[in-house]
């Protein structure tokens, strides 16, 4: 497999990079399955991509997606889950419709079980055929965090406290943010036939030194 790093001055050109590429795989394929990430480091592509949609250059209609986290414990509509997030960000602005938009349900009784049904239903859907990936200031990526083991499916992941500290930014105090999340696992991610990841800002350097 061949790995390019494109290296841009500007974070905007870096999203019109990654959304361009988002934009051709759904050109060259329209019923694309998408792999989705939130973060910060993820809001100025999908602008790009909802300019692009209003500009009639893209057309989602036919695309599925499966977003790789979501805290455990936040209802849908608490504007600090993923839920939110994807839907305020993106999914509101374009024409995806809700049956074809898959977020890992934090609420889930049946843990095990649901994971298993999230990664039963990429395969049946044929995998994913682009996954956007940011990076953790930790390194990690969804929400596996780095460590001795990987898990290799979706699953229930404790938060490390470097995470739980650095996403505080997002809540009004660390006491909100929610200790775990259900999480794509490496393998599932990983799989995937093509993969964008992006990291933007200083802090991020050292993790690709
Ligand atoms: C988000 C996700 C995380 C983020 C990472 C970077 O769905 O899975 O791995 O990509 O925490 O977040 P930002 O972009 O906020 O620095």
């Amino acid at each position: 497999m061949g790995i390019n790093f494109f290296y841009y001055e500007k974070y905007r050109e870096a999203c019109k990079k990654a959304a361009d590429l988002i934009k051709s795989q759904i050109t060259l394929k329209p019923s694309s399955v998408l792999g989705l990430a939130t973060g910060s480091t993820s809001v100025g592509i999908y602008e790009k991509l909802i300019q692009y949609y209003k500009d009639n250059e893209v057309n989602f209609s036919k695309c599925k997606s499966f977003n790789l986290d979501e805290y455990v414990g936040l209802e849908e509509n608490n504007f600090q889950s993923f839920h939110y997030y994807m839907y305020e960000n993106l999914f509101n602005h374009i024409n995806m419709s809700k049956e074809n938009i898959n977020i890992p349900d934090g609420n889930a009784r049946d843990v095990e079980n649901y994971c298993k049904m999230y990664d039963e239903k990429i395969e049946e859907l044929g995998g994913i055929d682009i996954q956007l990936l940011g990076i953790g200031q930790n390194g990690h990526i969804g929400f596996n965090e780095p460590g001795d083991c990987f898990k290799l499916y979706t699953h229930k992941e404790e938060l490390k406290e470097s995470t739980i500290q650095n996403n505080a930014r997002f809540f009004k105090s660390i006491g909100d943010v929610p200790k775990s999340a259900i999480t794509m696992g490496l393998f599932t991610i990983f799989k995937a036939k093509k993969i964008i990841i992006m990291a933007a800002g200083e802090e991020k350097k050292e993790i690709f030194d």
